[in-house]
């Protein structure tokens, strides 16, 4: 595996690449990998010539400092993580390198970003957009990989390669849970043991809320997965929005639209968990 910090050096390298007609596959991540994110990693490795994966913890898609100090960090057990699944290209550059300069950039996602995260997260979306955005003009992928388990943010970056006409074909990459169904996080590291034990709890009330759709209309469901949070009093639920697949608008009757997802965040402690499910 080679290993660059500068974005010179990267860029040079991929176009030499590109240029003895190489197809580059490229997966974006904050590090901490685990599972999930190694998912996405041996897909990209199956359906390129070469692997490209990103290491940056992003300070601009971070509203909460205290999130961004707190954020976990191990770039030498991340090394080893990727050369055991063979990754060619490690890109971990600082955070002057990225940002030398106050980032003004401003997208406008329309109502994709007023919604869920993006109402929760002021700014977090376009900080993410503008660091995909630089990554991807860095790195010049034939193709890059997102997990649903940011759904929201999956949905901004079709949105960002489709205003922005990035030439890069973005592949959907399914939830990677663990055994007992907690959507595998970074985050998750910063449970404790009695949260840890709790937090399959999210999964199970999201699969009790897709079977719920067979008797009982959205409202009312909503309202039941509110309830079973607030009987769980180690959860604060910030919310659960039942939404089109497509635009992420929420809806109001199972009708509404042929692909229907059920979205929450939650904190359970000082960790804040997101989760979806497929209901229709
Ligand atoms: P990060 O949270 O490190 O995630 C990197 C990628 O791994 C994202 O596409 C995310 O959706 C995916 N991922 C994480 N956990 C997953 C799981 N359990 N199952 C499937 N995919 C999973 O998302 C980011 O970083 C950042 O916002 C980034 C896109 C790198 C921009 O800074």
């Amino acid at each position: 595996m080679i290993t660059f910090s500068k974005i010179s050096n990267i860029n040079s390298f991929v176009r030499e690449q590109r240029s003895q007609g190489k197809t580059l596959g490229f997966v974006p991540t904050m590090g901490a990998l685990h599972k999930g994110h190694l998912e996405l990693m041996k897909r990209a490795k199956q359906e390129n010539d070469l692997l490209v994966v990103s290491i940056f913890v992003n300070p601009i898609q971070f509203n909460n400092p205290d999130d961004l100090k707190k954020y976990p960090r191990d770039i030498n057990q991340d090394k080893k993580l990727l050369e055991s699944i063979g990754c060619d290209v490690l890109f971990a550059p600082a955070v002057e390198e990225m940002y030398p300069d106050k980032v003004v950039k401003k997208y406008n996602f329309g109502t994709l970003e007023t919604v869920m995260e993006g109402a929760s997260r002021s700014g977090h979306f376009n900080g993410v957009a503008v660091v995909v955005h630089k990554l991807f003009d860095i790195t010049l992928p034939h193709k890059a990989y997102f997990g649903e388990k940011d759904y929201q943010q999956l949905a901004i970056i079709k949105k960002l390669v489709e205003m922005e006409a990035i030439p890069v074909k973005i592949i959907p990459c399914p939830i990677v849970r663990e055994t007992d169904g907690l959507a595998m996080s970074s985050r998750n590291t910063r449970l404790t043991f009695e949260e840890r034990a709790s937090a399959p709890y999210i999964y199970q009330t999201l699969k009790r809320a897709r079977k719920s759709n067979e008797t009982i209309c959205p409202g009312p469901l909503k309202q039941m997965v509110i309830n079973m949070f607030e009987a769980r009093e180690e959860f604060d639920l910030e919310y659960f929005e039942l939404a089109d697949g497509e635009n992420l608008q929420p809806i109001n009757s199972w009708s509404a639209s042929t692909e229907i997802l059920g979205f929450v965040a939650v904190k359970l402690g000082n960790v804040r968990l997101i989760d979806n499910i497929r209901i229709i």
